[in-house]
């Protein structure tokens, strides 16, 4: 990156990219000097249809020519018809939407009602868990960017990861069997002051390593928080419209959350989130005074680009082609793994993939070095994927790829054989 233009921003941790990038469409984004980079991380996992999709660019378009924002009370038609389009994708009882900006803000606001509707504070999240780093929703943000920042909300628990690769309870191994959840609320019962309000969870820890919970995982803790009268939070922020083969990640594991948060895929690249809960919620809530007003809720302009994704995503089965492409690429990861010794885990749903890398498969210690000079060299073959954390101790080694919903087989073999030439590149006598 010239230095000159980067050393105005405030750095907000990671590296900025060598170059800054003046065009994207598709899969690919394009750098001033004419590089095309494939992006296996979806813009921040948002552009679900790949970037700039015509049917999103012409919602905009009109959005601009009608209205594109309002006072906070004033709706809109792009706003009522998101309402339902959204809500016929979801199951009953959900059946009630607000529509915010971002996906932290909007973790904020079910976890807000969810206080409000039981009266209680207590709210658990899972390690390794991202859910934003507002005030709020920092306290229940597990997986990094905690210390230095001084006290966080009280009321905040942690339940252990289902991680078997790393399995925190030191039980399993490859295959979690849901002890630690049974640990974690063990712990949560005997610390808790007697205020249970909810379990906020992702369907899979993406920021934390890609991880994939068992089958059973969630109906087990849908029944722990039923036991304790706790609201059942999911933020399928990223998982949420077709990413994991499904249009929503509960549906792999058949349950149905009390509150749906929803952001980043929603918008396609626009900035929305969305609160889902029942009627019943939503009334009690509204009695007992619920208010939570923001400078662009309900804003028509992206809920004109929401509705669009949700169109599109629905009209060319992106959860199906999600599903399709995700074994594609699944295979190729398993692939890398026989290939190389430094992969020693690859775990994934749909089109949410990770490889976790290590420095032996005997000792699994995370090859967080690898990790780094890994993105760098497959960024300068052409691909950008996102180093997140897998490993112990926050270390950032796996490698993690989300691609838009709408990537081609083709664009998948080349993904793959990037990072097979990186990683040869890197390890040339570990390769085997
Ligand atoms: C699962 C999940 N929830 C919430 C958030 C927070 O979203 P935002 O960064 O828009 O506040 C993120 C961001 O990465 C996320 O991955």
């Amino acid at each position: 990156m010239d230095d000159r233009k980067a050393d105005r921003l405030i750095r907000y941790g990671g590296a900025f990219f060598d170059e800054p990038i003046v065009r994207a469409g598709g899969s690919f984004v394009e750098t001033e000097s004419g590089r095309r980079i494939l992006d296996f991380t979806a813009g921040q996992i948002c552009a679900t249809l790949g970037h700039n999709h015509p049917r999103v660019n012409a919602a905009i378009r009109r959005a601009l020519d009608d209205v594109m924002h309002l006072n906070s009370w004033m709706l809109s038609p792009p706003v009522l018809d998101l309402a339902d389009t959204l809500l016929a994708t979801v199951p009953p009882p959900l059946d009630r939407a607000m529509f915010l900006s971002t996906g932290g803000e909007s973790v904020e606001v079910a976890v807000r009602m969810a206080k409000l509707r039981t009266g209680r504070f207590e709210v658990a999240s899972l390690t390794r868990s991202w859910h934003g780093l507002t005030g709020g929703v920092a306290a229940l943000t597990l997986a990094a960017g905690r210390r230095g920042y001084g006290p966080v909300l009280p009321g905040g628990f942690a339940l252990p990861a289902p991680y078997a690769y790393r399995c925190p309870v030191r039980h399993c191994d490859g295959e979690c069997d849901c002890t630690c959840l049974e640990a974690g609320f063990e712990l949560f019962d005997q610390a808790s002051v007697g205020s249970p309000a909810a379990v906020v969870a992702e369907p899979v820890l993406s920021a934390g390593g890609v991880i994939v919970p068992p089958p059973g995982y969630f109906l087990r803790l849908a029944e722990l928080c039923e036991e304790r009268d706790m609201l059942l939070v999911l933020d399928e922020c990223q998982t949420g419209l077709g990413r994991l083969g499904t249009m929503y990640g509960f549906e792999l594991y058949r349950v149905v959350p009390d509150f749906l948060v929803l952001s980043k895929t929603l918008g396609g690249g626009i900035p929305i989130g969305a609160v889902i809960t029942t009627a019943a919620i939503e009334a009690d809530c509204h009695e007992r005074g619920f208010v939570h007003v923001t400078s662009h809720v309900s804003d028509p302009l992206p809920a004109a680009a929401a509705r669009a994704v949700i169109q599109v995503v629905e009209d060319e089965d992106l959860p199906g082609r999600a599903r399709r492409r995700g074994e594609r690429l699944l295979g190729h990861l398993r692939t890398l793994q026989e290939r190389h010794e430094a992969v020693g885990e690859v775990r994934g749903v749909g089109l949410m993939c990770g490889l976790e890398l290590v420095e032996d498969r005997d000792s699994r210690r995370p090859a967080e070095e690898l990790g780094l000079a890994l993105s760098a060299e497959c960024e300068r073959r052409g691909l950008s994927v996102n180093l997140v954390r897998g490993g112990t101790g926050g270390a950032a080694n796996c490698m993690r790829m989300a691609p838009p919903l709408t990537v081609s087989d083709d664009e998948i073999d080349l993904a793959a054989d990037i990072l097979d030439a990186s990683l040869t590149a890197l390890q040339p006598a570990a390769a085997r």
